[in-house]
């Protein structure tokens, strides 16, 4: 009898070590069950939640979610750190970053090793081609500007929504540079072409329960189509396809080796990277390597107009402060060229002020293991998912005095002249998969921006404020709320 007790206790002992136990060697945190991991019971919001364990357990510390270790990190150091490093430049293994589900990820923003660089090459080169960070870019960017002072200009006088015509002018500025294309505000097609954005951006909610218990893909289909509407993920997904695939078919007809006209056109001509068996070349991975190019570029890039509306609302001296800046360096009816910048600090201060406090990506974008790493002092187990707390990095008393405040002039020196200030601000992530749409990011923001500020005042509807806070509809991106805001002609 005593030998079977003690073998019991021998079993449980052995049980908890084997599974219910976190293993040695891994950062502190929360652990609990097998397949299921820690779930909170709590009313709390995850960017809280994330704010107690920092608190609790400093820097770097780990929550099992479902059966996936994800890893924090909370200081800008150990951001740039890890993400310096190849063991850790790998995508998490989601639907998230193969929607197609493919037997290897494809594109850019979800492939991994050899297929990952040569097409991050490749996408950095045609994007440079193509004007980013140029000013062959600037006549296009300002084609759009045109169109959204236009449309401004329409709603002056009156409450009402930001205009659609901002996220118009954002996608046409990519597809310019991936298919010269470039659509009329109330073209049907590309109308078709948000629509099915919009929609791909609702379905990321259902595959990411997949992501985090992928136990779940094994359940019944009907079950799984129930619960997180999978045969709706691939008619969305099959539709974009299609979408890309038709403009890939009328390039192929019209290609000319010897004048490649975009970004297209170079994909179809490249042959970089093919000696090696993991690269890829096929109308599927242009297909997707084109749709990260809008999923990570416009979105972003509007959200982060939009937002900077809201707060120049709700902080008007902000916004006379700008605009007395535009006047001045920009007398008459002119655009900006990229060689203004340096004389509209302000301007460059409220956007990284926005960049910082409306945090777009709060818990940045999910990097993984490829194998075992000892980093910090702990073992990082192969698989891990590492994430970037960058919204609360870009709150931290280490590197922001009175973070909680709008402050543009944190971003000037004492000359009033601006300064790139590196510690702690990481809106465009860090390291070696840092966000290779960025210098076009910024281009866009300064010149539709200046476009918006020069022409009109932006201030909160008659008897009501702006909210800036983040819309609670999205939860793993900070997405401005939907609101109204008054537009008054300045001329
Ligand atoms: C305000 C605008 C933008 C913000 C805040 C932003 C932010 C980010 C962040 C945080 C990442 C993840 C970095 C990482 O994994 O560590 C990223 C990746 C990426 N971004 Fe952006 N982005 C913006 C605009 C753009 C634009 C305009 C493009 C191109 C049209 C673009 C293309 C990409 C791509 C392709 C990746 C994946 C890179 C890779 O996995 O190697 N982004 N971006």
């Amino acid at each position: 009898m005593l030998t079977e007790v003690l073998l019991g206790i021998l079993l449980i002992l052995l049980l908890w070590k084997a599974i219910l136990k976190k293993p040695a060697g891994l950062p502190p945190g929360r652990w609990g069950l097998p397949l299921i991991g820690y779930i909170p019971l709590t009313r709390k919001s995850m960017e809280e939640q994330l704010d107690d364990l920092n608190k609790e357990h400093g820097d770097i510390y780990v929550w099992r979610m479902g059966t996936q270790v994800m890893v924090f990190l909370h200081s800008y150091e150990m951001c740039k750190e890890a993400f310096a490093r190849q063991e850790f430049t790998h995508r998490p293994d989601w639907l998230f970053f193969n929607p197609t589900n493919e037997k290897v990820a494809l594109g850019v923003g979800g492939s991994n090793g050899p297929h990952w660089h040569t097409n991050r090459r490749f996408t950095l080169r045609q994007l440079k081609n193509q004007g980013m960070g140029k000013s062959t870019l600037v006549s296009g960017i300002h084609e759009q500007a045109n169109m959204l002072i236009g449309k401004f200009q329409e709603q002056a006088g009156k409450s009402a929504a930001v205009p659609y015509a901002i996220r118009v002018a954002v996608v046409n500025v990519i597809w310019h540079m991936v298919a010269s294309i470039t659509y009329d505000v109330d073209d049907p097609k590309l109308k078709e072409f948000m629509q099915l954005m919009d929609d791909f951006g609702e379905m990321t909610y259902y595959s990411t329960f997949l992501d985090i218990f992928p136990w779940l893909r094994n359940i019944p289909a009907f079950l799984k189509n129930r619960l997180f509407a999978l045969d709706q993920v691939e008619i969305t997904d099959q539709k974009f396809m299609n979408y890309f695939y038709e403009v890939i078919k009328e390039h192929k007809s019209s290609l000319d080796p010897e004048n490649p006209r975009d970004l297209i056109d170079s994909y179809l001509l490249d042959t970089e990277g093919m000696e090696q068996e993991e690269v890829i070349r096929s109308d599927k991975d242009l297909a997707l390597l084109i749709f990260d190019l809008f999923f990570a570029g416009s979105e972003t890039t509007y959200s982060t107009l939009t937002f900077a509306m809201y707060y120049l609302a709700a902080f008007p001296e902000a916004q006379r402060k700008l605009q007395e800046e535009i006047d001045r360096a920009l007398p008459g009816d002119v655009l900006p060229t990229l060689e203004d910048r340096a004389s509209l600090p302000y301007l460059e201060a409220v956007l990284h002020e926005v960049l910082r406090m409306t945090s777009l990506v709060p818990g940045g974008v999910q990097h993984c293991a490829s194998r075992d790493t000892h980093f910090a002092g702990y073992t990082i187990p192969k698989g891990s998912i590492i994430n970037t707390a960058a919204a609360s990095i870009h709150y931290d008393s280490r590197y922001w005095d009175r973070p909680e405040s709008f402050l543009p002039e944190r971003w000037l020196d004492e000359e009033g002249k601006f300064c790139a200030k590196k510690e702690g601000f990481l809106p465009f992530g860090v390291g070696k998969r840092v966000c290779l749409g960025e210098s076009l990011a910024r281009m866009e923001l300064f010149i539709l921006a200046v476009a918006v500020f020069k022409n009109f005042t932006i201030s909160p509807p008659p008897g009501t404020l702006v909210d800036v806070t983040p819309s609670p509809t999205q939860p793993m991106f900070h997405v401005p709320r939907k609101q109204d805001i008054y537009v008054t002609a300045r001329k």
